[in-house]
């Protein structure tokens, strides 16, 4: 009887992606609802093979150092900024993650907070809770127009993308800033390309979805936001560290901006207590843009799938670092 792979999967996840895990290897499941402490990663990782993982988990050098035995690193996510991806090539370890399946449920979920932040819905719905609804106001609760309106998107990629289709639906005029200039989707989609400071400059909605890379971080800064129509909203559905947190308080409590939707935040989770949370005009949500039934099924099959031809010694259908197969042996 030949061994099975010994598995560490760092939460439980649909059984879309724990079943065929299960079939194949021996799994040990951290069961509880908060991510593994780092201890315990060390420890679990120590006689692994395999490791299905999440955005939560700090992936590290340390890690990887612990997991003498470990082939692939699967992580149920699109982003994996949480993992060094140097350190996972340089040990030969190729890192999948789920690009594609969760494209269209996070430009939905986009839209959603770019028109609830326009709109004001959260405000609304508090109002009527708080038994403020008295009478039709002409002048209450009023918000801006997303129907022809500007929409200003950062990184152009699969998200930005499918949020630039639905733009088209509200008639919005489209400006795009992506390190790689897309001619592609200027013909077929109409966007503009703009240079990140024109960009900030003329959008009523600047919408960010680009990676979290060094050259990304607090890339909307003090100077960013002051670039701002003092009309605009900024959306945040990538990751929360393209924003700085400070610059962003002081941008929304003096006025340089209008309101901010961040479903993302830094550091993640915001505690309750900061001022992001407890703004009028900021809405945040708990890192959900990618959460429906049918998106989270199809993100726990493909980290499978990633872990499973990882541990056969196949090339990952869906690799963050493909240069892992280039390396000299
Ligand atoms: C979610 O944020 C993801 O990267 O999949």
């Amino acid at each position: 009887m030949t061994t099975r792979p010994v598995v560490y999967v760092t939460r439980r996840i649909p059984e879309t992606g724990l079943a065929p895990v299960r079939e194949a290897c021996q799994v040990r499941l951290w069961e509880e609802e908060l991510p593994p402490p780092k201890s315990v990663l060390l420890q679990e990782v120590a006689d692994c093979d395999g490791l299905l993982c999440l955005l939560t988990d700090p992936i590290d050098e340390e890690v990887m150092a612990a997991g003498t035995r470990l082939r692939v690193i699967s992580q149920m996510a699109v982003g994996v900024d949480n993992i060094d991806l140097r350190a996972a090539t340089a040990r030969g370890i190729p890192v999948g993650h789920t690009p594609g399946v969760l494209t269209e449920a996070t430009a939905d979920f986009t839209f959603a907070l770019l028109m609830a932040a326009a709109r004001r819905i959260p405000e609304g719905v508090d109002y009527v809770r708080a038994g403020k609804w008295r009478t039709w106001e002409p002048m209450g609760l009023l918000g801006v127009d997303v129907w022809g309106a500007t929409l200003g998107i950062v990184g152009l990629g699969r998200i930005g993308t499918a949020v630039a289709r639905r733009a088209r639906g509200f008639a919005m005029h489209i400006l795009y800033y992506d390190p790689t200039r897309r001619p592609d989707l200027e013909a077929e989609l109409g966007v503009e390309y703009a240079e990140l400071d024109d960009l900030l400059a003329r959008s009523d909605f600047v919408s960010l979805h680009c990676p979290l890379t060094p050259e990304t971080h607090h890339l909307i800064g003090e100077a960013a936001l002051r670039r701002m129509k003092p009309t605009a909203i900024l959306i945040n559905a990538a990751r929360g560290p393209v924003v700085d947190p400070d610059a962003l308080v002081r941008a929304l409590s003096e006025g340089w901006i209008r309101a901010a939707a961040l479903d993302v935040t830094e550091p993640e989770p915001i505690p309750p207590d900061h001022p992001l949370v407890s703004l009028p005009n900021c809405i945040v949500v708990p890192h959900i843009a990618s959460a429906t039934v049918s998106t989270r099924e199809r993100m726990a099959a493909m980290a499978a799938e990633n872990l499973l031809a990882g541990l056969r010694g196949e090339r990952l259908p869906y690799c963050a670092n493909p240069e892992v197969y280039a390396r000299p042996l």
